[in-house]
């Protein structure tokens, strides 16, 4: 089995494991600000990114490999909900990018089944950049008004 497979795979668990600690780090911060309506969102998607990270290491196993423990980043800590929102952005636009390029290479590799993983996990997060994507288009025209509607 590609040695290249296995360290795309874990390559994209570094990056679920980011998404997991730093959507979950939101999660307080905004439950403790009381905004408690994005705060369970956020949680929700914390949550599938756990799921991706756990289909990723159940395959590198498949694959004889060690799937990795660490995240290739640092959560941020203490942002205004705009800059959370870039902040989610960015890394799921990053892993749209990363999970395309993977899935390209695992064709080249004749790895139809993480192929098709790669593709599967670039689906929902489109959906996870989509979200954020909207949210911070209408924090940004709504403001003040809009922020209202998620407390509680
Ligand atoms: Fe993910
Ligand atoms: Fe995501």
């Amino acid at each position: 089995m590609s040695k290249k497979v296995i360290d795309l795979l874990n390559e994209a668990r570094s990056r679920e494991l980011t998404a997991i600690s730093q959507y979950m780090a939101q999660h307080y911060e905004l439950e403790d600000s009381d905004f408690g309506k994005l705060a369970s969102k956020f949680k929700e998607i914390a949550i599938a990114e756990m799921k991706h990270a756990e289909r990723l290491a159940e395959r590198i196993l498949f694959l004889k490999g060690e799937p990795t423990s660490k995240p290739d980043a640092v959560p941020k800590k203490g942002q205004s909900i705009p800059e959370m929102l870039k902040t989610n952005m960015a890394l799921e636009s990053q892993a749209v990018k990363m999970y395309n390029d993977a899935s390209v290479v695992c064709a080249a590799e004749k790895d139809q089944i993480s192929k098709e993983l790669f593709e599967s996990l670039l689906a929902e997060e489109e959906d996870h950049l989509n979200y954020f994507d909207n949210i911070k288009d209408h924090v940004d025209k709504l403001g003040a008004a809009y922020l209202a509607t998620l407390t509680g």
